[in-house]
């Protein structure tokens, strides 16, 4: 029974996230009937809100963000039965009682999810404050929405605050590429397939190349983003998180421990860099004024509420080696912007070359590359040479690609989104696609020091052009390698 939980708790209920992603995953999952029938749902936050307006507020947002055709009258007028709105405020216990008052004696209060999504100081004295008015069970269970600290102190002191209160098995630290379908997909593919385990090592494999590139600007989070930049933003968790998925070994079974002790091993190999390295392996840069999506746009620091003297960087690409058997000599090129060209994240295996060509020299034979695409849309290719065909060609050969698609059958399947499936896992209890304190720490130790080197060589990063790749010096980390960013067709 306490395997579904039902009731759910957002702090920070009428806040961006919460409207735009966690309100619609929760309507999916009532119109796929996975709420509990008493199921309900608590917007949490300092403001004062009606419980009518919270509910319009919701509604607004799921006419914004849920495709048309999804919205259904009836599965609305239940949602919305089930929603209700609290103010409270985390420095003051006695504020938790109004949330006491609406869970009442619920016979699923034991089984109720909070969810954070608040500034990560408030985390510890929101815990203290539910313990405090007898809210929490050994059932309750709690989410954490990033930023988790914006080093590894004091990340420390935000999970210590919440393990006072919540066992770490009842800890779920969400990262949502981890509930990426695509991402999900690259464990069956590299498990599920006795093909590849064998070449997925440093005999077989390059290099490995992950970059998650973005259209938008900071969009009018100005604060919140110079406080972080582009690698406590998307390095620390999602492109270190791609990063485990590709490294990791075979776990013994899909269960929560068991995968993420293997992710926990890839983070703690990777190679923490010296102050010299940091300046070979790690570029940072902020974007210039430019063209993006075919509109001009304004540079960083000119975005509304910036500061002309700010030094945070909007663009990294990094070298990142992971010092274990199997991918020794293995670099893992990492590479997050905004405002680039276009929109996509992808993850590219390139194997090595043939260790001797007999084709004519024409060929310029390639060497084979496994690309994951996870946006915007979904697919897996697989580079291969081919002949050309017909006789004149004689032998040459070219690259071609081996689409690995989806069978048609799933064609009208509708794909969930990443928060839709990890609230699911969460109220089954399943804490696979949960980031571990482990994992967070050893990816923040790794990435301190990237930012403890740029502060000792301080002076601003370089500019590059909205609507460009990025800085030339991201093209260099490569090149001096002797290697280039794929480019996708
Ligand atoms: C968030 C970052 O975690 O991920 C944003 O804070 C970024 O800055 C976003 O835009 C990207 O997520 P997605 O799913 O659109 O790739």
């Amino acid at each position: 029974l306490h395997n579904d939980a039902c009731n759910f708790v957002i702090f920070g209920g009428n806040g961006d996230l919460s409207i735009r992603k966690l309100m619609p995953a929760l309507y999916f999952l009532d119109k796929d009937h996975q709420l509990a029938p008493a199921a309900k749902i608590i917007g949490a936050s300092r403001t004062a809100l009606e419980r009518a307006e919270f509910q319009s507020m919701v509604r607004k947002g799921l006419e914004e963000f849920v495709a048309e055709k999804y919205m259904d009258e009836a599965v609305w007028e239940r949602f919305s039965e089930r929603l209700s709105y609290v103010s409270v405020d985390a420095s003051k216990n006695e504020t938790f009682q109004h949330l006491s008052e609406v869970l009442g004696n619920d016979a699923c209060l034991g089984n109720t999810i909070f969810y954070l999504s608040t500034a990560p100081g408030l985390f510890g004295p929101i815990c203290r404050g539910l313990k405090a008015s007898n809210l929490v069970s050994e059932h309750s269970r709690v989410v954490l929405e990033k930023p988790l600290g914006k080093d590894l102190a004091s990340s420390i002191v935000i999970n210590d605050g919440v393990a006072e209160v919540f066992d770490e098995d009842n800890i779920y630290r969400i990262d949502h590429y981890l509930g990426k379908e695509t991402v999900q997909n690259l464990l069956a593919v590299r498990f599920a397939n006795a093909l590849f385990e064998p070449v997925w090592t440093n005999s077989h494999i390059d290099n490995v190349q992950i970059t998650v590139a973005e259209t938008v600007g900071v969009e009018g989070r100005w604060g919140y983003y110079d406080d972080s930049g582009a690698l406590r933003d998307m390095v620390q968790n999602h492109m270190l998180q791609l990063l485990c998925l590709v490294a990791m070994g075979v776990p013994v079974s899909l269960d929560q421990d068991a995968v993420r002790a293997e992710k926990i091993k890839v983070l703690k190999s990777l190679k923490i860099m010296s102050a010299s390295e940091v300046r070979e392996h790690a570029v940072r840069a902020q974007y210039g004024s430019g063209v993006a999506n075919g509109a001009s746009v304004p540079g960083y620091t000119q975005e509304e509420g910036g500061k002309p003297d700010s030094t945070t960087e909007t663009f990294v690409a990094i070298r990142a080696d992971i010092h274990n058997w199997r991918w020794r000599g293995v670099p893992f090129y990492l590479r997050t912007g905004k405002r680039l060209p276009a929109r996509f994240s992808e993850i590219v295996i390139e194997f090595k070359d043939v260790p001797h060509s007999i084709f004519p020299e024409s060929s310029n034979i390639m060497a084979n590359k496994l690309v994951i695409r996870l946006q915007p849309e979904e697919s897996l290719q697989l580079y291969m040479m081919n002949k050309v065909p017909g006789l004149g060609k004689g032998m040459e050969v070219h690259p071609v690609t081996l689409n690995l698609t989806q069978p048609d059958k799933y064609a009208d399947k509708r794909i969930p989104e990443a928060y839709e499936r990890l609230l699911f896992d969460v109220m089954k209890g399943n804490s696979t696609l949960f980031v571990h304190r482990a994992e967070v720490e050893a990816a923040w130790k790794w990435c301190d020091a990237i930012l403890n080197g740029w502060a000792e060589h301080a002076g601003l990063p370089s500019t590059y052009m909205s609507g460009t790749w990025g800085p030339q010096t991201a093209f260099e980390l490569v090149a001096k390698d002797g290697r280039s960013w794929h480019e996708s067709k």
